[in-house]
């Protein structure tokens, strides 16, 4: 039935009654002739779309409209780069071969390089990986430099001989899987090694002292050496962390052995009267802490000074003749006296000695060791108290204040607890177990390898 006859039909039915055996007539029966609206405009629909989804497409190539190509959003810090993908993007995207896990990426390690020094690891390796297999974006992480899994490392350091340059060999431990598996013993702390700073120290007799009864005993000499010290001496006395927190700042005298062991030069002789109150505040008043000639300068300086303004050596009187100080006119006598007195200072201040417990804490090898004379004043070797121990790893011990420093410092490979140490020589730095029981991966502290390395040289 066509549509005009279909009209008729309708009208018809409007008079008649339906009986059933009109029902196929009533019925359209020609429903699959009718033509459709759709299907007539297909053509031009699907012209329309067509057109639009190129138009899309081609729009999306435009900076700032390019992201629907991106998984995620790239890092905070790349963020301004995104509006062209091809401030990264110099080569086609892989997708093909990254389905086949392979590490060809589209960005170029040049292209990094533009921007980034992204120095080389090591001169050593034999092959530099693609910065894009360790720095990975669209991830919409806030940092890409901290999320490095760790077989971006283990690939080579879980046989490390087979990926250095031809010819060459390592000192380093060779194979490296997991901090807990088999991440050898910190070296520097390794049983048998020594700490080689030139400097004779104690901690077991600093961390043993009653300060209380130290601090009666300077009282009644007039003095408050000990003031802000606790009952007894606690680590941070003398190890301050730098304004990071990150190391411990360097032992320096002044701040922290100066208000015990101060270089004062006792006057030798009899002084009776004025004289005595005098010797007794020269005695008091240290001497520099520097090289062994500026500590005899400036004592010679001071003996002359002192010569000078106290009558009894003046007394003596003598006809004033230029002395070796031209700027200073000392008579003969004030010379002579002085040269004395810096004769005997000098072979107390420089004994080489082992000083005994109950000497007097001021003589320079008491800390120093010697290393020779010359010019008749002793040299003595330079302290080197490292500053760094675990040099190819970072720490901070910020991140770990919460803890009390025995916790790490506990004992050494050898067994010695700082609070037992009696010498220099032994390592008080923390082992492998130490940081093992807390680093232990997820559900605790992170055990990645870049928590503690660093990859790029510097
Ligand atoms: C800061 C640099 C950077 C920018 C900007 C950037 N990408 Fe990427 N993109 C990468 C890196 C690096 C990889 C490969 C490493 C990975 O798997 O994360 C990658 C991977 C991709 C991939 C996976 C396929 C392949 O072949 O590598 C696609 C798709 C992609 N990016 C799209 C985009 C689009 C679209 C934009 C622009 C909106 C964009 N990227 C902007 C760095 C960037
Ligand atoms: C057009 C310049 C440019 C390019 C190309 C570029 N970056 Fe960056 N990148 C920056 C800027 C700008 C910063 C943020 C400032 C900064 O920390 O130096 C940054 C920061 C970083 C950071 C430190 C971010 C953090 O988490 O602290 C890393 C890692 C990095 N880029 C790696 C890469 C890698 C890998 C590539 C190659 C895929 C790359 N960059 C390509 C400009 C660029
Ligand atoms: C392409 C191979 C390769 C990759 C990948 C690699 N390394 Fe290395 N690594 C080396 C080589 C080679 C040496 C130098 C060995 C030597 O000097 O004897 C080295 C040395 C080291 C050292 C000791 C020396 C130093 O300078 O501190 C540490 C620690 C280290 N790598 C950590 C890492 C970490 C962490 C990663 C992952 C982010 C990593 N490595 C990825 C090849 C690699
Ligand atoms: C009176 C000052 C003083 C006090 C208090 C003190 N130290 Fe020291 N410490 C030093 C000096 C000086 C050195 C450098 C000489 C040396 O290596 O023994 C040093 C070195 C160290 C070192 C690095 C050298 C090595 O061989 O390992 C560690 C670690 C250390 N101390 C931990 C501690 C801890 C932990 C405490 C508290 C329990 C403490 N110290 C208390 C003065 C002090
Ligand atoms: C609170 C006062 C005090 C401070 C601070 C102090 N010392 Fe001492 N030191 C003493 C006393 C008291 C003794 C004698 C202790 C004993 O023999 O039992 C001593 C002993 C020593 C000895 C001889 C140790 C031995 O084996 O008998 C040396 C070396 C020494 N100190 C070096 C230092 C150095 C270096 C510093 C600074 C980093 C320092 N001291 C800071 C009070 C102090
Ligand atoms: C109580 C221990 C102590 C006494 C006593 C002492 N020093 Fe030192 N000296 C140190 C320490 C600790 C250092 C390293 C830290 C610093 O430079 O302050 C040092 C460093 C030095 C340095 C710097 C060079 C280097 O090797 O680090 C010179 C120079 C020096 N002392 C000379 C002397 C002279 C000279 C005397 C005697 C008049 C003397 N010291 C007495 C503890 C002492
Ligand atoms: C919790 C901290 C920490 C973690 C995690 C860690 N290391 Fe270490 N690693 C250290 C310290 C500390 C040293 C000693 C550094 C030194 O000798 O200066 C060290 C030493 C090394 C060395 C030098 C070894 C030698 O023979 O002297 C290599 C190589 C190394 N680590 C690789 C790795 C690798 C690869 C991983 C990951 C599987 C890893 N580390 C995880 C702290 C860590
Ligand atoms: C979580 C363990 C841990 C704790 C807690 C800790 N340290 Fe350390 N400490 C270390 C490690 C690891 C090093 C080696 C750092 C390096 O690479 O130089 C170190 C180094 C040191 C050094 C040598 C100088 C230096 O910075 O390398 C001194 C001194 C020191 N610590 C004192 C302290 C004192 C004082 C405390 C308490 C306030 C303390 N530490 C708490 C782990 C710890
Ligand atoms: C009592 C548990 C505990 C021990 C022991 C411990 N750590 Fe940690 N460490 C932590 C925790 C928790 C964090 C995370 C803190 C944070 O994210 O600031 C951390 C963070 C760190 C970091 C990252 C610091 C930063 O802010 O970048 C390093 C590196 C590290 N630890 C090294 C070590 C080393 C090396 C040792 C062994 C000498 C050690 N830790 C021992 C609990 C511990
Ligand atoms: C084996 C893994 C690895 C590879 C390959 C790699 N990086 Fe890194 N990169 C790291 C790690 C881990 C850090 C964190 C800081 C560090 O270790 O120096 C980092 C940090 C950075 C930073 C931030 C520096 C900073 O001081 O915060 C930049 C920029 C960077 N990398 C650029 C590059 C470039 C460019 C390349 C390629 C030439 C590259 N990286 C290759 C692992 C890698």
């Amino acid at each position: 039935m066509l549509s005009s006859q279909r009209r008729d039909f309708e009208d018809k039915k409007k008079d008649e009654c339906p009986y059933p055996q009109d029902f196929a007539r009533w019925n359209a029966l020609d429903y699959f002739r009718r033509p459709r609206t759709l299907r007539a405009r297909r053509f031009y629909l699907t012209l329309a779309v067509t057109l639009l989804a190129t138009l899309a497409s081609l729009a999306s190539f435009v900076p700032g409209f390019q992201r629907v190509h991106q998984a995620g959003p790239v890092s905070q810090a790349h963020a301004a780069l995104n509006r062209d993908c091809s401030n990264c993007h110099d080569r086609l995207f892989q997708p093909v071969s990254r389905l086949f896990g392979c590490e060809q990426a589209s960005v170029s390690n040049q292209r990094c390089r533009e921007c980034h020094e992204g120095a080389a690891h090591h001169a050593k390796q034999a092959r530099e990986p693609e910065c894009a297999s360790c720095h990975r974006e669209h991830l919409g992480q806030e940092m890409v430099a901290k999320q490095v899994p760790d077989r971006n490392c283990t690939a080579c350091h879980g046989e490390l001989p087979g990926h250095l340059q031809p010819g060459q060999t390592t000192a380093f431990h060779g194979a490296i899987t997991n901090f807990h598996r088999d991440h050898p013993e910190f070296q520097p702390a390794a049983p048998g090694k020594r700490d080689g700073a030139k400097i004779k120290f104690n901690h077991k007799a600093h961390l043993d002292l009653d300060l209380e009864s130290l601090r009666v005993a300077l009282k009644n000499a007039g003095r408050n050496d000990l003031a802000g010290l606790g009952a007894q001496l606690a680590c941070a006395d003398c190890h301050q962390m730098d304004a990071e927190r990150r190391y411990v700042k360097p032992i320096v005298y002044e701040n922290h052995c100066a208000r015990c062991h101060a270089l004062n030069a006792a006057l030798v002789g009899d002084f009776a009267g004025d004289l005595r109150a005098a010797a007794v505040k020269f005695s008091g008043t240290p001497l520099p802490h520097r090289e062994p000639a500026v500590v005899r300068a400036v004592l010679r300086d001071r003996l002359v000074a002192f010569a000078q303004q106290h009558k009894l050596v003046l007394r003596q009187g003598a006809p004033s003749v230029p002395r070796p100080l031209p700027w200073q006119p000392v008579t003969e006598v004030q010379w002579s006296w002085a040269s004395d007195q810096v004769k005997k200072t000098e072979a107390v201040l420089f004994m080489n000695k082992q000083w005994g417990k109950h000497e007097k804490l001021t003589g320079c090898s008491h800390c120093h060791i010697e290393n020779g004379q010359r010019d008749g004043l002793p040299v003595y070797q330079k302290t080197l108290i490292p500053e760094r121990w675990y040099r190819h790893s970072v720490f901070n011990h910020g991140s770990h204040r919460t803890m009390a420093c025995v916790d790490c410092h506990d004992k050494n490979a050898a067994g010695v607890k700082v609070a037992h140490s009696e010498t220099t020589a032994d390592i008080l730095l923390p082992t492998l177990q130490t940081c093992q029981q807390c680093h232990k991966g997820p559900g605790a502290a992170r055990n990645a390898c870049v928590e503690c390395h660093r990859y790029h040289e510097r």
